[in-house]
């Protein structure tokens, strides 16, 4: 399942990698924050084997750093990198984001 998902993330980067981000991605990234982040960083990324995600513990960093975080993993963490996955637009759009506050 979480394959699945993982390939067709994959497909559909390649292809929106230079658009705007559309409303059927960011439903996907969405979709990404609260399953696969969720998994480490708690469902409503109140904190788990990961920190929160929060707005207030997140000040901190800015949006980039927060971005080069998602695309390149913390080393020596479990944080992995998601580059793979993910755009380094979509990266910012999620730093941007969580920064704000979401509830995915
Ligand atoms: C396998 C578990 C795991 C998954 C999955 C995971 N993370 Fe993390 N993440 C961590 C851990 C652990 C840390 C803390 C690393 C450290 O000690 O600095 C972290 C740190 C972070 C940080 C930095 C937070 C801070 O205050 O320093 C951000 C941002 C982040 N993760 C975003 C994400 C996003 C977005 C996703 C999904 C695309 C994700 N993570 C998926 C484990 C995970």
């Amino acid at each position: 399942m979480l394959k699945a998902i993982l390939v067709t993330l994959l497909v559909l980067t390649s292809t929106t990698a230079t658009a705007e981000i559309s409303p059927e991605r960011q439903t996907e990234l969405m979709y990404l924050l609260k399953h696969d982040c969720g998994s480490c960083h708690g469902m409503s990324l109140q904190g788990g084997l990961g920190p929160a995600l929060k707005p207030e513990p997140l000040q901190r960093w800015t949006a980039e750093q927060l971005a080069m975080t998602i695309l390149s993993g913390r080393p020596g963490t479990p944080m992995p990198p998601w580059k793979p996955f993910i755009t380094p637009q979509e990266a910012m759009w999620l730093a941007q984001h969580l920064k704000r506050g979401i509830t995915p």
